[in-house]
This record gives C-alpha cells, sequence and structure tokens, in this order.
C-alpha cells in the first residue's frame, strides 16, 4: 500500500451533479476507514463569475475561475471533475489528461463517438487514471450481479430487458435547457438516461453489436425560459425504444425516457440465461433477485424460484460506515464510485468504468441514432477495451 497522500481536486461545472460529486468528497473520510489517501476540494470553474464565486463559498473550494484553462493548469490540483453540458466534455478531460491530471468525466462521455474516440486516444497514452460517472455499476446488488454473471449463474445470456424511465419532461411548460438542446447534449433520453442502461448492458450482458430503434420527440417546442411566450424547436428524443443483440449471442430490449408518467427514477433489469436469471429495480435497492434453473422443482417446487438476496449497504472493506445491514440509496452509489476512482488513482491503475467503456456506450448511442434516422438496424463499431471492466 502506498504511502497515505493528499489530492487536489478541480471541479469544472458547479451545477446539480457537482455538488454531489463535493459532497461524495467530503464524504469519504466518514464512510472509508483507514484511508490511505485524502482529497481536497481546492478549485472549481463555472461559466459565470458570480456563480463560480457562489460555488467556490458553498462547496469549501480555495479559489474559483471562469477559465478553464486557468483551473487544469494549477500545480496543486492533481484531479480533474468534469461536470460541464456534455458538448464541453471533450475538450475539458483532453485538456486536463494533456496537462498530467487524473479524470472523473460525467456521462455520456461525449457529445458524439468523434469526440468520445478522441479522449479515449488521449487518455489510453495519458498514463493517467480515466473514469465515468456509471455510478449504477456501485449499487451493491449490481456488484453483486456482476460477481454472479461471472461465477456462471445465469450461464449464456439468452434475453435482457433494461429500463431507465422518468417523467420529467412531460410538461410542455417545461422550458428549454441545455440537455434539450442537440448541439449541448448530443441526445435526449437516450444520451441522458440510456447511457447509464447500456453501460449496465455491456457490464452485465455482454457488447452491443447492433441496434434498431426508435427516438420519438412529443413535444416539439418549448418556451425558452420559464413562462416565456417565445418557444424554441426540440431536436433530441423524448424517448428511446431500442433492440439489441449482443456479442455473447443475447437479444434484449433498452428503453429510456423522460416522458414516462408515473415514474419518478424508475431503472430496472431483467436478464434470462441458460443457468438462471436476474432482476433489479432501482425503486427498491436493497435486493437483487436471482433465479437458479439448476434448483431442483420438486416435490411441490422444491426451492425453485427467486431469491431475493439482501445485498443492502453490503460494500466491501475499506467501507466502514453505514453499517452494511442499513438501507441503501442514491448518493451512497456516486460516493462508492468516487471512492473507486479515487482508489484507481492512488494505486495508479486506469478507471473502471474507464473511458473505453465510456466509448463503448457512446458507440451504441450513435448506432441507435443512425437506425432511427435510417428505419433500419445499425451495426454497432467495435471499441477496443484493454482495460479492466
Ligand atoms: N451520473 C449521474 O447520475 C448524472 C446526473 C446528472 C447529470 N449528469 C451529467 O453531468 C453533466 C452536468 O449535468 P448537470 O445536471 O450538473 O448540469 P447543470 O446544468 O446543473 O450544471 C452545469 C454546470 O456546468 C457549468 N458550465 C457549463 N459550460 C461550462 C464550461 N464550458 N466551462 C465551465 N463550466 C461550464 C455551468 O456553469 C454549471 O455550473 C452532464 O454531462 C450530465 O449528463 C450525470
Amino acid at each position: 500500500m502506498s504511502d497515505s497522500r493528499e489530492y487536489g481536486v478541480g471541479m469544472i461545472g458547479f451545477g446539480g451533479i457537482a455538488r454531489v460529486h463535493a459532497y461524495a468528497h467530503a464524504s469519504l473520510p466518514f464512510l472509508y476507514r483507514p484511508a490511505p489517501f485524502s482529497t481536497e476540494l481546492r478549485g472549481v470553474c463555472t461559466s459565470r463569475g458570480e456563480t463560480a464565486m457562489a460555488a467556490m463559498g458553498e462547496g469549501h473550494f480555495q479559489f474559483a475561475t471562469t477559465d478553464a484553462s486557468e483551473l487544469i493548469a494549477r500545480p496543486d490540483i492533481d484531479v480533474i471533475h468534469v461536470c460541464t453540458p456534455n458538448d464541453s466534455h471533450r475538450e475539458l478531460a483532453i485538456a486536463a489528461l494533456e496537462a498530467g491530471k487524473h479524470v472523473y468525466c460525467e456521462k455520456p462521455l461525449a457529445d458524439g463517438l468523434d469526440g468520445a474516440r478522441e479522449m479515449l486516444d488521449v487518455a489510453s497514452s495519458s498514463g493517467r487514471t480515466h473514469q465515468v460517472t456509471f455510478q449504477y455499476r456501485f449499487v451493491p446488488a449490481i456488484m453483486r450481479a456482476k460477481q454472479l454473471v461471472d461465477e456462471g449463474l445465469v450461464g449464456a445470456p439468452l434475453a435482457f430487458r433494461f429500463c431507465y424511465l422518468h417523467a420529467g419532461y412531460t410538461d410542455g411548460q417545461r422550458p428549454m435547457s441545455w440537455r434539450l438542446d442537440a448541439d449541448k447534449s448530443g441526445g435526449g433520453a437516450l444520451f441522458d438516461l440510456g447511457s447509464h442502461a447500456i453501460d449496465l448492458v455491456q457490464h452485465l450482458v455482454g457488447d452491443v453489436t447492433r441496434v434498431s430503434a426508435a427516438l420519438p420527440t412529443f413535444v416539439h417546442d418549448r418556451p425558452v425560459t420559464a413562462g416565456s411566450e417565445d418557444r424554441a424547436p426540440v431536436h433530441v428524443d423524448d424517448h428511446a425504444v431500442m433492440l439489441m443483440e449482443t456479442d455473447t449471442g443475447a437479444v434484449g430490449t433498452v428503453e429510456a425516457s423522460r416522458v414516462a408518467t408515473g415514474t419518478t427514477d424508475d431503472l430496472t433489469l431483467e436478464i434470462h440465461g441458460t443457468n438462471g436469471a436476474l432482476k433489479f429495480d432501482l425503486m427498491d435497492p436493497n435486493w437483487l433477485h436471482v433465479y437458479d434453473a439448476r434448483a431442483g422443482g420438486s416435490p411441490i417446487g422444491g426451492r425453485r424460484g427467486y431469491t431475493k438476496v439482501q445485498t443492502v449497504q453490503e460494500y466491501p472493506a475499506p467501507a466502514a460506515l453505514p453499517s452494511p445491514k442499513a438501507t441503501v440509496g442514491w448518493l451512497r452509489f456516486h460516493i462508492a464510485s468516487l471512492h473507486a476512482f479515487m482508489t484507481n488513482v492512488h494505486e495508479g491503475r486506469v478507471g473502471d468504468p474507464s473511458f473505453a467503456d465510456g466509448a463503448a456506450v457512446q458507440a451504441v448511442l450513435e448506432a441507435a441514432q443512425t437506425s432511427h434516422q435510417t428505419g433500419s438496424w445499425a451495426e454497432v463499431p467495435e471499441i477496443a477495451r484493454p482495460f479492466p471492466t
């Protein structure tokens, strides 16, 4: 184990998700003990001077700027968080890697596959840690699902259905934002929520090789600002429905939506294989449902049936708080994801999920858009993944 060390942290962007990342840094020393490293929030960059100053106060950073290159150039910053809209991830992450920083980048990796490939190229030759915030890989139930898949519980995967459903954009009066602007986001529900679900498919089932997608937009224009009479056109999808095949021989569906009335944060997955099956529901995150087809079915059903495994808060050491028997929730997944990233930084490893995993998701996102435009199946270009998954 390396000597204890303090890492200086710089955040670019301080909106909704950067606050979660800052909270996660502040939580690390309480939740993980003993800790061979510590982190300090040193600098923050936002797009306007007043938000930068407010962010500095809120996050207890030591300095604030509106110039990302100033933040990246500072020698007291070791780690850069990219927490800005999708169209700026490429430029910021590459600048940070080229300056010798480790990069924790929000999802989706970029606003398009070309940008994601470029980020992966620079990351691969940088010798630095690069990781994408696919925090659902750090849900204990998903961590257990991955172990069981690797141990052969599912066998050969045959079929799957993953959904990530929100309802927040059902209201046509909800105003425009960067998420609804194709130039800034690259895509709608597909990029926002579909990226998480596709990463989980590739983590648990196999790499997607081809996809057939429908990406409808239901609300075609929205107020330019809250309450405005002026409306701007929306060119991103509200809802994504995809049929997919994987290199492991499975076929399945992924659905992502921001207009799924009645849902809140509904991420569900089901995998069926030759030996067994798995089910998970983010709204009930303490359990992984496991079916072993090899269990005896007699007499009277024997012990056959789904087992509700109590994965609750079962993080491995050095996780020390909350107790492993306690219920688990959304912020905890982000803290676990950040802890994994910082451990990789400290131990000199590539991130996991790395930019290669992020680019592999981006390849599926782009193929889905191609499929929607052409009305045909689209092949997913292969992204070499030399890093652990
Ligand atoms: N992993 C998750 O669960 C999750 C959740 C929400 C958002 N995200 C991702 O996080 C990213 C940011 O989303 P958000 O919801 O926090 O957005 P947001 O609109 O709340 O905040 C964006 C921030 O970026 C700043 N910004 C914009 N352009 C900038 C630039 N060029 N340089 C410096 N600062 C700039 C803004 O000032 C603002 O502080 C997106 O990529 C999004 O997909 C991930």
